[in-house]
């Protein structure tokens, strides 16, 4: 029987256990080029099966957070080269995590200039920013060729990731970032090719995936939704639908794995992405050991994915494999700040 410790071929990588680390922002990266701390910080994690980093612009019209990195120059590459290599020399696997924040920005954090987004529908809420909580800024709609363009930034974006030693890119379509706002009719009213319909309105995000694909192939590759998830503000009365065309289209592709946030209450979103998508399947949200055992072996996935608990528990397989107690997150340190709450959560003692 299946169980979290059992080896997997992901792609082109052989995977020694199934306890994935889910993709989280944690605002260390001043200048948008993760640094030596950063480097770090991965390294500790290196003992789970994969990393997925934290989301990460392919490129600079795209950053949606204070000190969140890119990937899209000379000067980024280099600082995830740097981080490919520690995760590396532990012997660790790593995803960079493709997230374009769209309108979830603000211009301080774009030289002044405008969020972009499929339509010029502003985010209701806040964001953070050096100066504090500011509203969401107002977007620009995208211009066709922008959106091509855009398009292209993931597999470029791919393509440095690999030259850097990292071993693939997720794209992050879920939580209400650019894809998922093209793939949402309340934030995406275009009448061209890139909206109406569910087919046109996820049409961005399977060309974002197609762009990674040519660049380094399906096996490098990865996809996030979050099927019914409303988080900044997406409403799509007709997500379930959206959603089947969107997994059966990934179906179709030779992508290493399907990433779901399985966090819509009263939606059996495991099953029906289950049902769509017969390739590799990593299922995510409030997971502890017992529940990540008992849907492996029913077959609902093939892999779990664990966020806050590997911000504390630099060490999780380990803790997981022997029942060990785990470290407390400090949610207080998950945004920002410095080594404290990010690379001095103790592993257990040797
Ligand atoms: C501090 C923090 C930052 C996050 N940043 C991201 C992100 O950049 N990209 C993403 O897809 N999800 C992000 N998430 C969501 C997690 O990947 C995950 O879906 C969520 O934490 C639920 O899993 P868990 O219950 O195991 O923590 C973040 C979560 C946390 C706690």
């Amino acid at each position: 029987m299946t169980s979290l410790f059992t080896p997997i071929r992901l792609g082109a990588l052989d995977l020694p256990h199934r306890v994935v680390m889910a993709p989280m922002t944690r605002n260390r990266s001043p200048g948008g080029a993760p640094n030596a701390l950063n480097a770090e910080y991965y390294a500790q994690r290196a003992s789970a099966g994969l990393i997925i980093t934290e989301g990460t612009t392919p490129d600079p019209s795209g950053h949606g957070y204070i000190d969140i990195p890119g990937l899209y120059d000379a000067r980024t590459q280099e600082g995830w080269r740097g981080v490919a290599k520690a995760v590396k020399a532990r012997g660790g696997h790593i995803f960079v995590q493709l997230m374009h924040a769209g309108r979830i920005s603000h211009p301080d954090f774009l030289n002044g200039e405008a969020p972009v987004a499929p339509s010029a529908v502003q985010a209701p809420g806040e964001i953070f920013t050096h100066e504090g909580p500011k509203p969401h800024g107002m977007p620009r709609a995208l211009e066709a060729q922008e959106i091509e363009a855009l398009v292209g930034s993931f597999g470029r974006a791919a393509t440095l990731a690999v030259e850097a030693g990292i071993d693939g890119v997720e794209v992050h379509g879920a939580n209400g970032y650019l894809p998922a706002q093209f793939l949402a009719p309340n934030v995406n009213r275009r009448e061209d090719e890139w909206g109406g319909t569910i087919e046109k309105r996820a049409r961005f995000l399977l060309a974002a995936t197609d762009a990674a694909i040519a660049a380094v192939g399906g096996d490098r590759v990865g996809v996030r939704l979050s099927p019914g998830v409303t988080f900044n503000d997406i409403q799509d009365p007709e997500a379930e639908a959206t959603h089947a065309h969107v997994i059966a289209e990934l179906a179709k592709r030779p992508i290493a794995y399907l990433h779901v946030v399985d966090a819509r209450p009263g939606w059996d979103v495991a099953g029906q992405v289950r049902r769509l998508f017969p390739g590799t399947l990593i299922l995510n949200g409030g997971y502890d050991r017992a529940r990540a055992e008992a849907d492996l072996a029913a077959g609902k996935a093939e892999m779990i994915s664990f966020g806050a608990p590997f911000i504390a528990n630099p060490d999780l397989p380990a803790r997981l494999r022997e029942g060990a107690a785990l470290n407390q997150p400090d949610k207080s340190t998950f945004y920002g700040g410095d080594a404290r709450g990010y690379t001095d959560y103790p592993a257990l003692a040797a």
